[in-house]
C-alpha cells in the first residue's frame, strides 16, 4: 500500500460491514489464554500490527500458536481462528532476545504484569512512538508489589527489563483512568501472595475482569475497584482454558458510525460490533448531538454485549460539552468525534483529556493541526480543545503521525469536505484496522 491516499467528498454511503475484530479482547485472549493450564480457541482473532505484536511476543516465550481459517464463523467472513496451547502460570520461558511489542501499548504494559511474577530476566522495546509513551504508571506499582524493573531515562521510557520473582498484594489507587494500568496490575496480581485491591479514579474498559471470571480467577469488582486474588503461587490453582469469539471492534466502527451520521443520505448497517458500555461513549455523546443510531439484535458473545448498529445519514448534530468523566469510555473516538463536533451546530468543547497527548501520537496537537488545515476554527488547551461547528472543511495535506486512528478521522473528514484532502502516512491503519480503505471504497461507491 502506497503510504498516502487522496480522497474527495462522497454522495452518499450505503450498505452493511462488519468492522474488524476487537483489538483489546485479541491481545487479551492470547495473553490470558498463554497463562491458563490447555488448549485455548479464540475465533474471529484481529490480524492487524497490534495484536500481531502480542502474538509473537508469546511465540517468543515459548507459546504455541497455532492459526486456522475458520469454515463455518459467526460472522461469516474469512476470520482467523487461533488454538493457543496455554502454559500454566510458570509454563513461559525466558526469550532468547529482546522483544519488539511495536507500536502497542497494550502488549507492553499488560505484558510487563505477567512477566513480572515470571522467573527469569526479559527485556522489552517498541517502535519510536512507544519508546516515547510513559512506562512509570505500570513500573512504579508493579514496584511497589516487589518487582525487579529498570528502565531508560530513570524508570520512565523503554526499553524495560524485568527480572521476575515472586510479588506482594499491594492496594493501589491509579492516578489516572487506565485499562492497561489496572489490566497489568490485575495480572501481576495473579502472581502475587494475597489479594491486590485496585481503585480507578473512573471506570475503564473491563474486558480483562470479564475473562478472568470466565476462566475461574477469584476476582470481584466493585464501582471503582477490582480486587484480584493471588492463584500462581502455593495454591497451584491454574485459570481455565478460553473458548471465545472476539466481537467487532466498536473503536473501528466508531469511523462508520460517525461517517454516516455526517454524509447526507447514508444509511449504513454495522453488523457485529461489542457494545460494552466501559467502551461505548461516543454513542451518549452522539445521541445526545442528536445523531439517529439504532441498535439491534442486541445478544451476548463470549461474556461482551453485542448488537448490530444502524445509522442514518442528514441528522443536524449540535455541539456538546465533553468532560473528563466522559473521557475513559470514549478515549480512543477523540479523533473521529473531533470530525463530528467540526460538522455540528455551536462550539464543542473537549476538557480533562490530557490523555490524549500520550497516545500513539499527540491527538489533541495532530487533531488541532488537521482541522485547522481543513479550515475550522479550533481552540487547543493542555487537556483538550474547542471546535467551532459548521465548518465548510476543505481538502488540504494531513499528516497521520503514524497514529492509525488520526489516519482514519481525517480520511472521513474528507468524504464531507470540498476539493481533494490528501493523507500521509496511512499504513498506519494497520495497526488496528487492515481492510479501512476498502470497506470505506466499498460503501461510498
Ligand atoms: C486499551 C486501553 C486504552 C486505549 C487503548 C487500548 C486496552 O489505553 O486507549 O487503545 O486495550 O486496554 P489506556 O489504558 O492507556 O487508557
Amino acid at each position: 500500500m502506497s503510504d498516502r491516499i487522496e480522497l474527495k467528498r462522497a454522495k452518499k454511503l450505503k450498505g452493511r460491514i462488519v468492522p474488524p475484530p476487537d483489538k483489546s479482547i485479541s491481545h487479551r485472549a492470547i495473553m490470558l489464554a498463554a497463562i491458563a493450564k490447555g488448549k485455548s480457541i479464540v475465533k474471529n482473532f484481529l490480524t492487524a500490527e497490534d495484536p500481531l505484536s502480542t502474538m509473537n511476543a508469546f511465540r517468543k516465550l515459548g507459546v504455541e500458536i497455532t492459526e486456522a481459517r475458520s469454515q463455518k464463523s459467526e460472522v461469516r467472513s474469512k476470520n482467523l481462528k487461533l488454538i493457543i496451547k496455554g502454559k500454566g502460570f510458570y509454563g513461559l520461558k525466558e526469550p532468547f532476545d529482546v522483544i519488539d511489542c511495536g507500536n502497542s501499548g497494550t502488549t507492553v504494559r499488560l505484558l510487563s504484569g505477567i512477566l513480572a511474577g515470571n522467573p527469569f530476566f526479559s527485556v522489552l522495546t517498541g517502535d519510536n512512538s512507544l519508546k516515547q509513551r510513559p512506562m512509570a504508571r505500570v513500573i512504579n506499582p508493579l514496584k511497589e508489589m516487589g518487582a525487579e524493573i529498570s528502565a531508560r531515562d530513570s524508570d520512565k521510557y523503554l526499553p524495560i527489563a524485568i527480572k521476575g520473582r515472586k510479588l506482594k498484594a499491594i492496594d493501589y489507587t491509579m492516578p489516572v483512568a487506565s485499562a492497561q494500568v489496572k489490566s497489568c496490575l490485575m495480572l501481576a496480581g495473579l502472581y502475587a501472595d494475597g489479594t491486590t485491591t485496585i481503585t480507578e479514579p473512573q471506570k475503564s474498559r473491563d474486558h480483562t475482569e470479564r475473562m478472568l471470571k470466565s476462566m475461574g480467577a477469584d476476582i470481584d469488582t466493585d464501582g471503582l475497584k477490582v480486587r484480584v486474588k493471588g492463584l500462581g503461587g502455593p495454591s497451584g490453582k491454574e485459570l481455565n482454558p478460553l473458548d471465545i469469539t472476539v466481537p467487532g471492534d466498536f473503536s473501528s466502527a466508531a469511523f462508520f458510525i460517525i461517517a454516516a451520521l455526517l454524509v447526507e443520505s447514508s444509511d449504513v448497517m454495522i453488523k457485529n460490533v461489542g457494545i460494552n458500555p466501559t467502551r461505548t461513549g461516543l454513542l451518549d455523546v452522539l445521541r445526545s448531538m442528536g445523531g439517529e443510531i439504532r441498535l439491534l439484535n442486541v445478544r451476548d458473545v463470549s461474556g461482551e454485549p453485542v448488537a448490530d448498529i444502524h445509522c442514518k445519514g442528514a441528522s443536524v448534530l449540535r455541539a456538546v460539552n465533553i468532560t473528563q468523566e466522559n473521557i475513559p469510555a470514549l478515549i480512543d473516538e477523540f479523533p473521529i468525534l473531533c470530525i463530528a463536533a467540526a460538522k455540528a451546530n455551536g462550539i464543542t468543547t473537549i476538557r480533562g483529556a490530557e490523555e490524549l497527548r500520550v497516545k500513539e501520537s499527540d491527538r489533541i496537537k495532530a487533531m488541532a493541526e488537521g482541522l485547522r488545515k481543513m479550515g475550522a476554527e479550533v481552540e487547543e488547551f493542555k487537556d483538550g480543545l474547542s471546535i467551532k461547528g459548521n465548518a465548510r472543511l476543505k481538502g488540504a495535506v494531513i499528516e497521520s503521525y503514524g497514529d492509525h486512528r488520526i489516519a482514519m478521522a481525517f480520511s472521513i473528514a474528507a468524504l464531507v469536505a470540498s476539493g481533494t484532502t490528501k493523507i500521509n502516512g496511512i499504513s498506519a491503519v494497520n495497526i488496528s484496522f487492515p481492510g479501512f480503505y476498502k470497506m470505506l471504497g466499498r460503501i461510498s461507491g
